[in-house]
């Protein structure tokens, strides 16, 4: 059966991190991600969750306690600023990373991921990321400011050198409603 997108992504993710690695997630909103990526990487690994709203870092929070995961340092600020609170950029330590973009579902919906900041981000997590891992995007892009940050997002994907990234779109092609779609970025 093909994957859903969420599926999908927790897949490609599933594939590559190992038990006891650290992760990032970009964007913890409501901790679903934080979740999984807490159980992947088990007792012994990290999980780095970023989130500017108090709102998304309090349920996170909730979440994790609910299932009893200690494994997770949540930091509320902007993803952009994650070089301030991680292990030296000069080191690729990373085992994975994801965002998941757009607004907060049940939040705020003027409270919405970024070009500069995203782009910004993605960057930094390009330069920790181990050898043979993957950042997994999931781009939401129905609300107002989406398509603009899903434009800069692909032409700066499309752009990176094959010799060092292998970069993929999952995408549905028949859906209407601007359904999300992954953009999974792993490097040789
Ligand atoms: C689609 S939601 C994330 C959903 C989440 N992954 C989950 O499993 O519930 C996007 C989140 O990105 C957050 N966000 C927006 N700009 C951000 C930034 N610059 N840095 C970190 N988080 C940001 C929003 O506050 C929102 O909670």
């Amino acid at each position: 059966m093909l994957k859903g997108i969420l599926e999908y992504a927790h897949d490609l993710l599933a594939e590559t991190v190992k038990s006891g690695e650290a992760v990032i997630d970009a964007t913890c909103g409501n901790g679903n991600d934080t979740l999984f990526l807490s159980k992947l990487t088990g007792n012994e690994g990290k999980v780095i969750a970023f989130d500017i709203q108090e709102q998304a870092i309090q349920n996170t929070q909730r979440l994790l306690d609910h299932h009893n995961r200690k494994n997770v340092i949540l930091i509320q600020d902007s993803h952009d600023n994650m070089l301030q609170y991680v292990s030296p950029a000069d080191k690729q330590w990373l085992g994975g990373a994801i965002f998941n973009l757009g607004y907060l579902p049940k939040g705020d919906k003027t409270v919405i991921t970024t070009p500069a900041s995203t782009l910004a981000a993605l960057g930094h997590i390009l330069q920790i990321l181990k050898p043979g891992r993957m950042v997994v995007l999931v781009v939401y892009y129905g609300h107002e400011g989406g398509m603009k940050e899903k434009e800069a997002l692909l032409q700066y994907a499309i752009q990176l050198d094959q010799k060092q990234y292998q970069v993929l779109q999952y995408r549905y092609i028949n859906q209407k409603n601007h359904a999300p779609f992954i953009i999974a970025i792993q490097k040789k």
